[in-house]
């Protein structure tokens, strides 16, 4: 089908809740895509931090493919073989005391179950997020979800027990956590809002605080998890434990899969009936997620993650000497942003970017975010950077 049938269709008979770029892809090979036309597009967008082992890597398809023939879905009535084997693969990559799995269809959805858990075994209700923070759209996530921008129009939410303090300021954290919190939801890096890391320092004062006070840390790894910054988990970076890490994303690279852990304890309250999802953790789903985990493991690609992404900050970072309209640098291995002075020159460079073929995204305004699959190379790294630098002249 050609790109206008796609639009035409698109506009007719979907909702028009996405504001999209004008592009379709037909298929991916490595790290590039490919459109209706033929034309090949350098990806560092990689489906928003989900498709961690590019397109079509052989041993992921193969392993989808012996998957599929053998059994996609079955629900969750009964035992489910894959299931099982992930969830054992994830409690060898999380820290010690994170030894169980909850598994859902999505990042928003990880999140609800987190909640739903913390409430739970706290037996509170009131729950700390951060302002700027992104945690998902639906209803208890979108609550967490601290900015006006993606709230407006759904108030009142489904309730007020959401108090959002200031990233990166204890202080604030300090005027709103008290014993009738259940859980202090924060990103290692805010993604959504602009590729914005936490200090360590801020992040070791709230695990204590939330410690003192019986507070579960509710750490959303969905876009830093799976070895996006370089370790599996961005906390792993710091050495902190959360009581409950969320992740999907690059869980699933590209099937649909999230994931809630936690403590035995925690996770002890959850018992039949407390909550559930006909799909979640599905044989085919879970299948992937042993995959990823598998090769990731056996082809060192969180090496590559570190190298080249150590390589891309410093190159960014000498770029913004010398460019003016770089006003920022942040981020940590393949989740990295560069500020522009406006947005309307960060959507100038990102367009001009799609024109040369090379995939980039604009997030939060005006931060051009550098979110590659993790097995992108020096040399596409290279390439991007070429083509960053002709844009911004
Ligand atoms: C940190 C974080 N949490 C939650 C979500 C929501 O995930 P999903 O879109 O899969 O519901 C996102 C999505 O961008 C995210 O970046």
């Amino acid at each position: 089908m050609d790109f206008d049938t796609v639009k035409d269709l698109s506009s007719k008979y979907l909702f028009q809740n996405y504001g999209r770029l004008d592009l379709a892809f037909v298929r991916g090979e490595g790290c590039y895509l490919f459109d209706a036309a033929g034309k090949k597009y350098l990806d560092a967008v990689a489906g928003i931090a989900v498709n961690c082992l590019g397109y079509a890597y052989p041993e992921w398809v193969k392993a989808m493919q012996d998957q599929l023939t053998k059994l996609v879905h079955v629900s969750n009535l009964y035992y489910v073989e894959e299931q099982a084997k992930l969830a054992q693969r994830l409690n060898t990559i999380t820290p010690d005391p994170i030894t169980r799995t909850l598994f859902v269809n999505s990042g928003a959805e990880a999140n609800e179950g987190a909640l739903k858990t913390a409430v739970r075994y706290t037996k509170r209700h009131k729950v700390l997020a951060a302002l700027n923070g992104f945690h998902g759209r639906t209803s208890a996530a979108l609550g967490a979800t601290g900015q006006t921008k993606y709230q407006a129009s759904f108030e009142p939410l489904i309730s007020n027990v959401y108090h959002y303090y200031t990233y990166n300021d204890l202080e604030s954290v300090k005027s709103l956590i008290d014993r009738d919190t259940a859980a202090l939801m924060i990103e290692g890096i805010q993604g959504e809002g602009g590729v914005v890391p936490a200090s360590e320092e801020f992040l070791k004062g709230v695990r204590d605080l939330c410690t003192d006070l019986g507070v579960l840390m509710v750490v959303d790894e969905v876009q830093t998890g799976m070895g996006r910054t370089g370790k599996w988990f961005c906390m792993d970076h710091f050495g902190i434990v959360p009581d409950i890490i969320t992740t999907a994303k690059g869980l699933g690279a590209g099937m649909p899969i999230g994931a809630v852990m936690t403590t035995d304890e925690i996770a002890a309250v959850m018992t039949p009936g407390t909550h559930g999802t006909t799909f979640g953790g599905n044989p085919l789903v879970t299948a992937s997620g042993c995959a990823v985990i598998d090769i990731i493991s056996r082809h060192h690609i969180l090496d590559n993650v570190n190298k080249v992404g150590k390589n891309w900050v410093d190159d960014l970072q000498k770029l913004k000497q010398e460019n003016s309209h770089i006003v920022d640098v942040r981020g940590r291995g393949f989740l990295l942003g560069a500020e522009i002075d406006t947005p309307e020159k960060a959507v100038a460079i990102r367009d001009y970017m799609i024109a040369h073929g090379v995939l980039t995204n604009v997030c939060h305004g005006k931060t051009i975010r550098i979110i590659p699959p993790l097995i992108f190379s020096a040399e596409q790294k290279d390439d991007y950077m070429k083509v960053f630098t002709e844009a911004l002249q």
